[in-house]
């Protein structure tokens, strides 16, 4: 493989897509700027030097070949992923090069992981889907905390985040799946996933710090409960988040400033349990928007990289060392420790 991979990314002008661009454009890669709107293409490319832009629709395949053409891989950052996952990874797959997408939504990602397995692996590719915050991050603490168990008879997720600041892009995506659930509330139980009409319970939880003792919201379903149980062999996983994040999400949020990282703190607890004993992994950052970007660049990157490529739909805690690909993360703006 080349050392310096040429990526496609569809929605590279969205708020995510321009991190992901960003990041390509750090570690000395060449981004192809793909997505919808011609216009906004050429102005995210006019701020770098050189870079192509490929134009192209989910509703007319022949575009998304074109976009993909000399390309080693695709990332997906155009959601609601209900209408791009499943045109993008087509075109992956008439291509032959691997395809990454950082859906949250998790039927999207459940869709992925039923219907691309057996494809996937004719064409020779990797499918990964929701390489990103939600569904890649604690796939990868998870993995990593399970170490050298082979199964888990728990695995307890909480996240802590100071306020959401959602984008647009996550607004309409909220919107696509409350459509989709009849505004039911999506919850994940003994291995299946569920609809309910009541109310999700709040309790507490005992972050560390900075965060400490916090409201949580519990059945805080995500692409989590997808990717993990997708690989890994646990019987109960339960989820929460704070309660403070998720009233941004139905309030009057204005769009942060695209491309730049906010000020927002996230802390991410895993806790896995096999028997009585217990191992945790703590991951602490700034803006889930931004570190998408290195996490699923650094997925492209093992896939690219591996000796034999890996073929078929895989999440990110598949891919390699889970604990070595966290550490391969950190930054001034991104930490993990293991207990
Ligand atoms: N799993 C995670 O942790 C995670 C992290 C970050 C983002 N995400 C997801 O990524 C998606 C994008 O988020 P964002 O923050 O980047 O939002 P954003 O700034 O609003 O960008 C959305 C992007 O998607 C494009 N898009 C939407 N529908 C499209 C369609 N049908 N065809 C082609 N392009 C389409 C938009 O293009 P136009 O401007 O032309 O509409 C834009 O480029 C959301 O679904 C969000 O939930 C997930």
């Amino acid at each position: 493989m080349t050392s310096h991979p040429t990526v496609t990314v569809f929605g590279a002008y969205g708020h995510t897509g321009r991190f992901v661009v960003a990041e390509l454009i750090r570690r000395g890669w060449t981004p192809i700027l793909s997505g919808r709107d011609a216009g906004k293409l050429t102005d995210l490319a006019a701020s770098y030097t050189g870079l192509e832009i490929r134009p192209a629709s989910i509703d007319d395949p022949e575009s998304l070949d074109r976009a993909l053409v000399g390309a080693t891989a695709v990332i997906n950052a155009a959601g609601p992923f209900a209408a791009t996952a499943a045109p993008v990874t087509d075109a992956a797959l008439r291509a032959r090069i691997p395809y990454l997408d950082v859906a949250a939504e998790v039927e999207v990602a459940l869709s992925t992981v039923d219907r691309y397995p057996a494809l996937a692996t004719a064409a020779g590719i990797a499918v990964v889907p929701a390489a990103a915050f939600y569904g890649g991050l604690v796939d990868l603490l998870a993995t990593a905390a399970m170490g050298d168990w082979a199964a888990a008879d728990e695995v307890s997720i909480a996240y802590a985040l100071d306020s959401w600041l959602p984008t647009a892009g996550t607004v309409a995506t909220g919107h696509v799946s409350d459509a989709r659930r009849d505004s039911k509330r999506l919850v994940f139980r003994q291995g299946r996933l569920e609809l309910r009409s009541d109310d999700a319970p709040v309790t507490e939880w005992t972050f560390p710090e900075p965060f400490g003792p916090q409201r949580v919201q519990a059945d805080f379903t995500t692409a989590d409960s997808v990717t993990l149980p997708h690989h890994l062999k646990v019987s109960e996983i339960s989820s929460h988040m704070t309660v403070a994040p998720l009233e941004d999400l139905g309030g009057p949020r204005t769009t942060p400033p695209t491309g730049i990282r906010s000020d927002q703190q996230f802390l991410v607890e895993v806790i896995v349990r096999s028997g009585d004993e217990r191992r945790r992994a703590v991951a602490r950052g700034q803006d889930i928007y931004a570190i998408t970007a290195p996490i699923v660049v650094e997925a492209t990157r093992r896939l690219l990289e591996s000796p034999t490529p890996p073929a078929g739909v895989l999440t990110v805690g598949q891919l390699s060392d889970a604990a070595d690909f966290l550490r391969s993360l950190g930054s001034e703006h991104f930490t993990v420790e293991f207990s």
